[in-house]
């Protein structure tokens, strides 16, 4: 498997794939941040509509480095708006979201690759009869992130010049984190969208490199694709670290709807630490073999708390690593396979380099197993026979 980096890469590169190259736009980074420095002050919330690889990212980037309680912050302890993301069209999500909202203080993201997804054009419509109807100017209160030249999101944003933003044709939704997908509503919101790049930047020298050693995502995916091979199917993503919960949520759509085609997949599943330990550790450990857990090991956790009238000199922060390793060495005892990733904190730069690993090292599993891990077939078929019924 060593010598076969060079091959994989190149079968990647023949792909024509924009995920790696897409951090390089430098002019879409900056009229982003300039968009974000010329709307700051006039919005309270955003509410992103969207769905699957359009929603995922922005939630997680949100919820990995933003306060935890974010949103539930007192208005005048927040420095910047709350993002809302509304990636369902349950009727009591659409209805409670205006309980929350005020239209005149709210900025509408409407996020869709293809322009025609119906779930995002029918929210579209709602918020923006609303905002008709309150006579709020629709370039004022909207934003569009889209695919440029088609799709009736693209259509309407050009005649209404409402700011609009590219997804590049070659990078699939979900992959899109790094586009304007992710990167608008994190710049709208406070985050240091540089660092993000910076961090992706960096892994990517990591993923384009020859070297075993060096190649991460290369080494994750022959470990996921060996373990198959012996009826391991099951991939773990398992954080110790909060920040990561939605972290773990991108990974699997980004496994799954990458890998699971023409019979062959391996099933996502996430857990958290240390919460899972009392949920899943049972199964994980006694339960079948079938599983490769992915650990993810966060050093700097923030401020070091301590806990009164219990161990001596504990801190929730040592507690919580010990736990971590506790499970790590019960798996390893009943020959478990996993792995640990070990990053400093969770940052921009970090969450960045995580973004680009786990895309590449999907990139190279769909090679390994020799499959497009760039369509969807199964999905379109879903949303074709959805639009079908509809007509
Ligand atoms: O990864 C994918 O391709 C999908 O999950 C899409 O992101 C999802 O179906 C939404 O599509 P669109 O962005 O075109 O509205």
């Amino acid at each position: 498997m060593k010598r076969k980096i060079p091959y994989y890469l190149k079968k990647i590169h023949a792909r024509k794939q924009g995920f790696y190259n897409v951090i390089d736009d430098e002019k879409t980074i900056s009229a982003i941040q300039k968009f974000a420095r010329s709307v700051r002050g006039r919005f309270d919330d955003i509410v992103l509509l969207g769905i699957g690889g359009s929603a995922l990212g922005p939630i997680t980037i949100y919820q990995s480095l933003k306060h935890l309680f974010a949103n539930e912050l007192p208005a005048n302890k927040r420095k910047h708006p709350r993002l809302h993301v509304l990636d369902n069209i349950d009727p009591g999500l659409i209805k409670d979201i205006e309980d929350i909202i005020t239209y005149k203080r709210t900025l509408f993201i409407v996020a869709s690759k293809s322009g025609k997804t119906p779930e995002t054009i029918s929210q579209y419509f709602y918020f923006r009869k609303k905002c008709d109807e309150k006579k709020l100017k629709s370039s004022n209160h909207f934003v569009f992130i889209t695919e440029k030249g088609r799709g009736l999101i693209f259509d309407i944003g050009s005649k209404e010049n409402i700011p609009l933003f590219y997804i590049p044709e070659n990078v699939g939704g979900r992959f899109s984190v790094l586009t304007p997908v992710g990167l608008v509503p994190a710049a709208l919101t406070g985050v240091n969208i540089a660092g993000l790049i910076l961090g992706a930047k960096k892994m990517r020298e990591n993923f384009l490199s020859r070297s075993f050693e060096k190649n991460i995502p290369y080494k994750i995916a022959v470990s996921q694709f060996l373990l198959y091979k012996k009826g391991i199917n099951i991939t773990v993503l398992y954080p110790y670290s909060q920040r990561l919960i939605k972290f773990t949520e991108w990974y699997k759509q980004l496994l799954a709807e990458s890998i699971g085609k023409a019979n062959i997949g391996i099933t996502p599943v996430n857990a958290l630490g240390v919460t899972d330990q009392h949920s899943q550790n049972q199964l994980y450990n006694e339960g079948p073999n079938d599983k490769f857990f992915i650990f993810i090991k966060v050093k700097d956790l923030g401020e070091t708390i301590k806990i009164p009238n219990y161990i001596k000199n504990l801190s929730f922060n040592k507690l919580f690593h010990t736990e971590q390793e506790g499970t790590i060495q019960a798996l390893t005892h009943y020959k478990r396979p996993n792995i640990i990733i070990n990053i400093d904190k969770v940052d921009e730069e970090n969450l960045g380099a995580l973004f680009m690993l786990f895309e590449a090292s999907v990139a190279f599993l769909g090679e390994l197993f020799k499959i497009n891990a760039f369509n969807q077939p199964g999905v379109e078929l879903s949303k074709k026979i959805t639009q079908k019924l509809l007509e």
